[in-house]
């Protein structure tokens, strides 16, 4: 008589338990990347493009000294689960001082909101939609704009140029921010 080729049930019983165990075990591990990327924002400190992260413009050499240059605003915005593609926010007027220290305005109108332009011949900034006309101090010169282009604040990093940009309420002599 020849011996039986089947393995024992309690040693297939054994085999089996062990294989669930295991395949338990896997999935319990590749689970834990996604389950932490799921609550990681929660515990995200707030990253470089948060809506109020002052905004790179540049480096000090970039800016001629005494000429306004125009330079997009440009951010990504960041919140807990999602992150936007880089997106221009504004734009602004800004001028290296002689002594290293910078101006910057916006360059909406504080009338109706057009787009200011340099006009270089007449040593103002103009706006091309109501003939607004401000000093290069950015004071009121003239037009029906009820104030003068509205300062940004300029921090200098190192060697880099930020602009902590804000927009303000068109169309009233008060400058308040939106
Ligand atoms: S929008 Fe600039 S003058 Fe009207």
């Amino acid at each position: 008589m020849s011996e039986p080729t089947s393995t024992p049930p309690t040693r297939r019983g054994f085999l089996g338990a062990l294989t669930v165990l295991l395949g338990g075990a896997i999935a319990a591990l590749a689970s834990v990347p996604v389950l932490g990327s799921l609550f990681s924002p929660l515990r995200a400190a707030p990253s470089s493009g948060a809506a109020d992260a002052p905004i790179p413009v540049g480096s000090i050499s970039e800016f001629p000294v005494g000429v306004p240059r125009r330079v997009e605003l440009i951010r990504s915005v960041t919140d807990a689960w999602s992150r936007s593609d880089a997106t221009t926010v504004g734009a602004a007027w800004v001028t290296r001082n002689a002594d290293d220290t910078f101006t910057a305005f916006s360059t909406i109108c504080p009338h109706l909101g057009c787009g200011v332009n340099l006009d270089k011949q007449r040593n103002l900034y103009a706006c091309p939609c109501h003939t607004s006309a401000f000093t290069m101090d950015g004071k009121y010169q003239a037009g029906p704009a009820p104030r003068g282009l509205d300062p940004l604040t300029v921090e200098v990093r190192g060697k880099e140029v930020l602009i902590h940009y804000k927009r303000f309420k068109q169309g009233i002599p008060e400058r308040e921010t939106v």
